[in-house]
């Protein structure tokens, strides 16, 4: 008995006394490193991102004050409240009849009628869920204000714990003229344990009327871009290494209503005079703090390009736009946005961006016209609204590839953007082989949205497993999926930030932390080769699943329709990719199976170094989760091997995820 032999014996035998899965045979994956079955695309693994569950504001976009233009609520200045100490008195309310400006038609009014000696009356903004405070940080205040000729000032600018005994940081505000006029000060925190029980307070020690306008508080933010973003949250993002972000949805783009839709030119230029608006596709308000350059901003932060989704004249509650005439103005829209990403300074939108701050265009080369147009009930409306779309924008950017949301006759889109939400890890397992068999005649595959949506609010190890399932088969069929990205991308854990369940990325007002599901998409996109490797596997062991007999997205059909048979989906899923620079083969293989699963590994056409490197993610029940409070539990384990070669084996824990990494 060879060295090798003893060696897969003894795994072998742990294997067995772990009680590994049970296959017909052997389970054997032979790899042709010498022959190229497909290419990878290098825009395989991205972002999707839209405002639901809190994802800009009270999420990525960095600004800490709620309702910073009182336009939350029109009749209550939610989120804010009235100050009084030691006896002083006074009130606040929203003022209409002293608008801030042509977009924020109002003002926050306090009235301070009794303050005198260590009395004060002022207002409190609660935050997100609280305002973080946290040590020796600078957070940079800023607000508009005018007072009547009674007040002498000064205000004082504080963070302040929420049972007001501790005072974090403070400022003054000497004096308040007549007339609107911007206040800035930084308040900079010294030893404090990290904590969201906070405000942010503005007081007045003297009786007048003051009128605020546009108050806002930011943390230092990623890469210290003004008005920018949470870094935590973005370097979460930085360290999946995406190629690209689709923006701005989703639902959101579409709104319920034409009114409420994503109206970019809205979303820009400075965001004083941007008026916000109601996100009634996810029920609350949006502060298009968020607006189109930033997005374009958070690409250029990290390093990936733009997948620019454009509105295209239907709403979720089928309000829609009759093509021709009609829908010019919004075709003219798209146009108008495309120039403001792509346009040199010289351009009228290109001019317009260069003047909010970014002279240099944008790289574009995915434009989405619409989402989900499958929704739009009205049979062959997405056939005329994308040939309007789709002609006047190759008309003008020949160069741009045009994403059809769903099949559509009459023109042939470059991509179709395709949706997978399935219900369970089985459901998603048993559709990981779909594309291998799609004909490679039509447009090529963005699959725009996908998610196992098992745990909440982040998907648990089950999720994971289905989706490292799911990703097999696109990277194995990335020539014909050519982008991907998993929604949603972001949720606030905060009771009542949910408003989809199952998201990639969890957070509250402190700390975030990546799903097991993040952390499988981190270990697809970190580890591939440029061109698929033939992979032919034999005794793939399976398990029984009973399809639900429930609709689309698991709500219950009326009357139910008849259980579907029961399919038997593999529980072991293998891909394999090289890098035809270095030569490095990547072997991925998810193990669902709740026993370790032994497997012989072929390769012909390169030899190997019996040394490589295993990068695990597993976990001892498929409920296991991370969470909040418990965000590392389940991480990828990288780990240096041996035994590897042209012909191997090796055990692959109970529900893990593995990329072996071969030289
Ligand atoms: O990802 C959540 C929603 O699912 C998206 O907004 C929409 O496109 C899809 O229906």
């Amino acid at each position: 008995m060879t060295m090798k032999t003893i060696v897969v014996c003894a795994l072998l035998t742990a294997a067995l006394s772990a009680g590994h899965a049970q296959g017909n045979g052997p389970v054997v994956l032979q790899i042709r490193a010498d022959q190229v079955a497909a290419h990878v695309s290098p825009m395989l693994y991205g972002l999707m991102t839209e405002e639901i569950n809190y994802s800009y504001d009270g999420g990525l976009y960095a600004e800490l004050v709620r309702n910073r233009q009182f336009k939350e609520d029109p009749k209550e200045p939610v989120h804010w409240q009235l100050v009084r100490e030691n006896g002083g008195t006074g009130s606040m309310a929203l003022d209409p009849a002293q608008p801030f400006n042509d977009a924020i038609g109002t003002s926050l009014k306090l009235t301070v009628s009794q303050a005198a000696g260590k009395q004060r009356v002022g207002i409190a903004n609660d935050g997100f869920w609280g305002i973080p405070v946290k040590a020796a940080t600078r957070y940079h205040a800023s607000f508009h204000a005018k007072a009547d000729t009674a007040f002498t000032g000064p205000l004082t600018v504080a963070l302040v714990s929420n049972d007001g005994a501790t005072v974090y940081a403070s400022a003054t505000v000497a004096h308040v003229t007549g007339s609107w006029k911007k206040y800035e000060v930084n308040l900079t925190t010294d030893k404090a344990a990290a904590s969201a029980e906070n405000r942010l307070v503005i007081s007045a020690a003297s009786p007048g009327t003051v009128w605020f306008g546009m108050i806002s508080l930011f943390p230092p933010t990623f890469n210290n871009r003004p008005n920018g973003f949470r870094k935590d949250l973005m370097q979460l993002l930085a360290d999946m290494k995406p190629a690209f972000l689709r923006f701005p949805g989703g639902n959101y783009l579409e709104g319920n209503t034409i009114a409420t839709r994503f109206d970019w030119k809205k979303t820009i230029g400075d965001v004083e005079q941007r008026p916000g608006h109601m996100n009634d596709a996810w029920r609350y308000w949006s502060s298009d703090g968020m607006g189109l350059l930033e997005f374009l901003n958070w690409c250029e932060d990290l390093h990936i390009e733009p997948v620019l989704a454009v509105y295209a004249g239907y709403s979720l509650r089928q309000e829609r736009v009759a093509v021709g005439p009609d829908l010019e103005p919004y075709v003219k829209d798209a146009l108008d946005e495309i120039e403001y990403v792509t346009g040199d300074a010289g351009t009228t939108w290109g001019g317009r961006r260069a003047r909010d701050g970014h002279p240099a265009p944008f790289k574009l080369q995915y434009v989405e016209v619409g989402n989900e147009d499958t929704f739009d009930r009205q049979a062959g409306s997405y056939d005329g609204r994308f040939a309007q779309f789709f002609d006047a924008i190759k008309a003008k950017y020949p160069q741009l590839q045009v994403i059809a949301t769903m099949n559509v006759n009459g023109r042939t889109p470059d991509v179709i953007d395709e949706h997978y939400y399935r219900r369970s890890e089985d459901e998603m397992a048993s559709h990981a082989h779909d594309y291998d068999a799609r004909p490679r005649t039509g447009p090529k595959v963005f699959v725009g949205e996908w998610a196992t949506r098992v745990g909440e609010p982040t998907p648990n190890m089950s999720a994971a497993l289905g989706d490292a399932a799911w990703m097999t088969g696109m990277e194995r069929n990335s020539d014909l999926v050519v982008m991907s990205c998993y929604a949603p991308l972001f949720v606030n854990v905060n009771k009542g930030g949910m408003q989809w369940r199952t998201d990639l990325i969890g957070y509250d007002t402190l700390s975030s932390y990546g799903s097991p599901a993040y952390y499988a998409q981190k270990m697809f996109s970190l580890n591939h080769g440029d061109v698929v490797l033939p992979v032919v596997a034999q005794g793939i062991p399976t398990r029984e699943w009973q399809p639900p007999a429930l609709g689309r997205r698991g709500a219950a059909a009326t009357p139910p329709p008849a259980s579907p048979p029961p399919q038997q989906v593999p529980t072991l899923f293998a891909v394999a990719t090289r890098d035809s620079g270095t030569g490095t083969i990547y072997l991925k293989v998810v193990n669902r199976a709740g026993s370790a699963q032994f497997v012989r590994v072929e390769l012909t056409g390169a030899s190997v170094d019996s040394r490589g490197q295993a990068i695990t993610l597993s976990a001892g029940s498929p409920d296991d989760t991370n969470s909040i409070t418990e965000p590392s539990r389940i991480v990828p384990v990288t780990t240096a091997i041996d035994g590897l070669g042209s012909n191997f084996s090796r055990v692959f824990p109970a529900y893990s995820i593995t990329v072996l990494k071969m030289r």
